[in-house]
């Protein structure tokens, strides 16, 4: 699939993405050297420093009112459809870092409501144990539960419902054929449900009674929800949601066509799982060992090197190493997959230790609306 051919929608992300068309497309900005600076602490934060976190909306106004002493809040998500991949982490990881450096409050919505509208195949039950099963991971990334608070759609609808009804007043279909690609063989579920995503972005205006700038961490194939949020936002009397964007972690299995989902390293994988998919993984290698010694292998298209790069190797100058030994044709891939293996597995055993404990710690962290 050629560069130009890419797409990139809530729904499915695939082909190799250009992430400055992208933002042209979008409409979105670059986060620039100068906005990063505005950022307490970007220098030592790898998604900041490596341009992982790339695009925005209104950050810079975020950052002024936050400057003037104006404190925002976050609000980020998961579609519960199935187990939790290294891929949905990174929006996490990151948003946990957001929380830690502006102190800040989070909202993270479980849209169990919307898996089960968009996939065919799944039924209330099955989104409803991927709810579990995923909040297990979404703890374990260490949240602070004292200013953390999960919704799950289906169960917290009440403090919702409200705020959905007055986006979706707003929102014509045309609207959301043009946004979403919907047509006329569409569920109406489905047509509605952006107004639920919408909902949180305006949460704590409402349970405050004051506008509260909010802040939204996401991979960038949620965007085109928060178009319709932010157009709506100001005739409802909220401010816009900012939007902090990240780049997509590919697949492991397929090189240009690979979509996210595919033989992605998934946190309930087991270590021989893990380990089978790594090695059987697509790289940016030569066909036989003396070509690669003498012409060397490309990282750009490398899922294997992109999982260094997104997480796995955040020692700037040993990833600089791998990518030059890389295109020398110094390493090869057999050793570069065993040298990631040897960091992945460390890292989902911690993962798995945490999500031992969140199971014990779930009411920590569910939304109480105030009647509850
Ligand atoms: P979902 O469950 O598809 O994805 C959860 C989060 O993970 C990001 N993401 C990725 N980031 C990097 N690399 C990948 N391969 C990758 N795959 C997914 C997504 O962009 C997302 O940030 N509708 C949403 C749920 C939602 C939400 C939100 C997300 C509700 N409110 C607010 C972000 C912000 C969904 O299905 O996400």
């Amino acid at each position: 699939m050629p560069k130009e051919e890419f797409k990139v929608t809530p729904w499915e992300v695939k082909g190799e993405i250009d992430y400055d068309r992208l933002v042209e497309k979008f409409g979105t900005s670059h986060i620039t050297p100068e906005l990063l600076s505005r950022m307490p602490g970007a220098d030592e934060n790898l998604f900041l420093r490596r341009g992982i976190f790339y695009s925005h909306r209104d950050l810079d106004w975020l950052l002024d009112n936050y400057r003037r002493g104006r404190h925002f809040y976050l609000y980020t998500g998961r579609g519960p459809s199935s187990s939790t991949h290294l891929g949905h982490m990174i929006p996490w990881i990151f948003t946990r870092q957001l929380q830690v450096m502006f102190d800040a409050k989070l909202y993270f919505q479980m849209t169990d409501d919307e898996k089960f509208l968009f996939k065919d195949q799944l039924t209330l039950e099955d989104t409803s144990r991927a709810t579990y099963d995923n909040m297990l991971d979404i703890i374990a990334v260490g949240f602070d539960p004292s200013k953390t608070k999960i919704i799950v759609d289906t169960r917290d609808i009440k403090s919702l419902y409200t705020i959905a009804l007055r986006v979706a007043k707003r929102v014509t279909f045309s609207t959301a054929k043009a946004v979403f690609g919907f047509n006329n063989s569409t569920n109406i579920g489905s047509i509605f449900y952006t107004a639920i995503q919408s909902a949180p972005a305006f949460i704590e205006s409402e349970m405050e009674g004051t506008n509260v700038p909010c802040l939204i961490p996401c991979g960038i194939d949620q965007d085109p929800h928060f178009r319709v949020t932010r157009d709506v936002a100001p005739a409802l009397g909220y401010y816009k949601p900012a939007l902090i964007h990240g780049k997509m972690l590919p697949g492991l299995s397929g090189g240009k066509m690979s979509s996210t989902g595919d033989a992605a390293l998934y946190t309930t994988d087991s270590d021989a799982q893990i380990r089978k998919k790594i090695m059987n993984a697509f790289t940016g290698g030569r066909s036989t060992v003396e070509e690669q010694r003498k012409l060397g292998a490309n990282p750009d298209i490398c899922p294997v090197f992109h999982h260094y790069e997104f997480l796995l190797e955040p020692d700037d100058s040993k990833l600089k190493k791998t990518y030059a030994d890389c295109r020398s044709g110094a390493l090869l891939c057999g050793e570069c997959k065993l040298n990631l293996l040897s960091k992945v597995l460390p890292f989902m055993q911690k993962h798995r230790d945490n999500r031992e404990k969140a199971k014990e710690r779930l009411d920590e962290f569910m939304f109480r609306s105030g009647d509850d």
